[in-house]
This record gives C-alpha cells, structure tokens and sequence, in this order.
C-alpha cells in the first residue's frame, strides 16, 4: 500500500534540507521498492505567514491522516516579536498527536571524532539513545504567571511513566541491554514516583539492566564517560537539557537525526538542529540530519530495515570520503553532498 508522508518543510534552511532528505528518499524508494506519496503543508513561521497559526489546522488535519511526517526546521528571528512563536507550533503538533517518546540517537561517525570538543579517549565508543518523554511533565503542566510570584506544575501519572520507560527499555532490547533512568529523586515528588514505575517497568524486561542516576550527576557523566550510556530514559525537561547537552558531544549538531513515537499515530521525523537563518537560501546547510530522519522514518515507521540502512552506509561512506559540508570543516555544498550520498546508496 501507498505510505502517505506529510512534509513540513518550514523556516530558514528547512525548504533545502527537506529538499536533500526526498531526493534520498526517492533514490533509495526504487532500490527497496518503497511506494509512498508526498503531501506538503506550511507549519512554524511559513504556518503564520500562510495562515496566520505556525500549526495550521489544514496542517493538523493532514498530520493525523498521514502514516509518517516529516518536519525540516522551524524559526526565525522575525517571528521573535510575533503572537504566537513558530516553537508554540511543535509543542501544539506534539500534543495533539501524543508524541509522548521522543527518541535521539547519539553516535559518533569515525570520519568526524575530531570535531568533538571532548578528548579522544572520551568520545571513542560514544553510542547511546536518549528517550525523552515529550508530552507530559511541567512542560504542559499549569504555568500561572503574576506580578510578584510564578508557578510552574509538574504533573505525571504512573501511565505517562509507564509507557515511556517501556519504550526504552524496548530500545534497549535490541541494543546493549541496559536502561539508565535520570530522576531527580532526592528532592522531587515525581521522580520518587518515576523510580517506582521504572523498577516495575524493569521486572517485565529481566534481560534489561536498569540503573538509576540523578539528573545533576548524569549531566556530569555525559561529559566524563559518556561510552557508558546505552540507552538513557528521562521525563520532559531533563529531556530537554540532557539532550542539547548529547547534541554537543560530537562537536556538530548537522548529523542527528530523530523521532517522535505515539502509541498508535502517525511518528514525527525531524533534524535536531534548528533552521539556521542566518545560512539559509545559501545551498551550504548540511544536509545529514534529515537525510538520516527519513532513515530513521523508514525503519521504525515502515519496517524497511534494509533501506534505513543503505541511507546509514552511504551517509558513513560519504564523511569517510572527506564530502564535508562546512559546518564540517570541508567545502561541499549542500547539492554535492546529497549527490555523493545519492551515488554511494
Ligand atoms: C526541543 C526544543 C523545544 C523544547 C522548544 C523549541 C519548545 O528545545 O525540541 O528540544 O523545549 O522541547
Ligand atoms: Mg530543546
């Protein structure tokens, strides 16, 4: 059957970047035989310019009849004054589609150790997944905001718990076995309440090891020995900080990929990088991270294993030929770097 793909292409770099991952997708989709169509509609600042909302509701209604979507870039300086912001888009797309398990591979490429910030011997073997809850927590708790005090609720069920550390320990299952939950259990109310759901979580996986480590001293870790992480599970805002603080380890942020799971719907597919006005229009942006989204795409929303692993390879095979973008430290265009990949599928 025909797989329906929803394109947001966005702001800045998003159009181009959207543009290099479909020509992979397309190259790739004969190869594997992959059939699938393509809908394309406006989303963050391109929303608000087009329909005055960065989450259009023609946009909604086509992200929940799609069977995948992928998201390029959003934001803007200029909407920095405006309303409501490009960011209010993502978080109003994640809710109404339940994205509850945001998932950020996190792998060092060989050709590019050089670019972590961290010596050698730390960033060797660096290969992790971070899963962070998305739809819950104080992100999407009560926020009340007066004159001379501020509140800021953070709310989680055993369920909202439940279902994001079964994610990975899932995850782990097919990986190195071994699940670090990060709470803040000394202090907070919820994280006493994620350790307990996280142990019962662990007697349902007994070929999974769960470690617990608190969140200030994982931040530590991440920068010390981060080859120890296998799969790390956090809830919204550890999330949030954790996995910028992940993005740095390999010294550029043009090479990661993600997703957003729900139960059932549709799965988000998105750069981790931003939109990067200040490159865009230019055809330098370096294509990767959303070249290895459609990858990821493939493989967790259609099954096509051996597809996501051919973009995987060419992608390798590319940075270990020196076809660097700048951001990388080469020359490459945006344009020749999607074509070196293209050839190397
Ligand atoms: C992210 C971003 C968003 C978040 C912003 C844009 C609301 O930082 O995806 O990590 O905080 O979740
Ligand atoms: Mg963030």
């Amino acid at each position: 059957m025909t797989k329906k793909i929803l394109t947001l292409a966005g702001d800045g770099i998003g159009p181009e970047i959207m543009t290099a991952g479909l020509e992979v997708l397309q190259a790739v989709a004969e190869k594997i035989s992959f059939d699938y169509s393509l809908e394309a509609q406006p989303f963050g600042g391109a929303g608000i310019d087009a329909a005055g909302h960065p989450l259009p509701a023609a946009t909604l209604e086509a992200a929940k009849k799609a069977d995948a979507i992928l998201l390029a870039a959003i934001g803007s300086p200029q909407y920095d004054q405006a309303p409501v912001r490009p960011e209010q888009g993502l978080l109003a797309l994640r809710k109404e589609l339940n994205l509850f398990a945001n998932i950020r591979p996190v792998k060092v490429f060989d050709a590019l150790k050089h670019l972590s910030p961290l010596k050698p011997e730390r960033i060797a073997g660096v290969d992790f997944v971070l899963v962070r809850e998305l739809t819950g927590g104080i992100y999407f708790g009560q926020h009340i905001l007066q004159e001379d005090a501020a509140r800021d609720i953070n709310d989680y069920s055993t369920e909202e718990i439940r279902r994001i550390v079964r994610k990975a320990f899932e995850i782990a299952q097919e990986r190195g076995k071994k699940v670090t939950s990060i709470d803040k259990q000394n202090v907070l109310a919820t994280s006493k309440l994620w350790r307990k759901v996280a142990e019962e979580v662990a007697d349902e996986f007994p070929d999974v090891t769960l470690e617990h480590q608190l969140v200030d001293s994982a931040a530590m870790v991440m920068i010390t020995n981060p080859a120890r992480f296998d799969v790390i599970v956090t809830e919204n805002l550890f999330g949030d900080i954790l996995s910028d603080e992940s993005s740095v380890l390999l010294g550029t942020l043009g090479v990661m990929p993600s997703a957003s799971h729900s139960e059932d719907g549709p799965s988000l597919y998105e750069p981790i990088h931003g939109s990067a006005p200040d490159i865009a229009g230019q055809g330098i942006a370096n294509p990767i991270s959303m070249i290895l989204s459609v990858a990821m795409m493939l493989r967790d929303s259609f099954g096509e294993t051996i597809g996501a692993e051919l973009i995987e390879r060419a992608v390798d095979k590319t940075l270990s030929q020196g076809i660097l973008t700048r951001d990388l430290g080469g020359h490459a265009t945006m344009a020749e770097m999607t074509s070196t990949i293209i050839g190397n599928l």
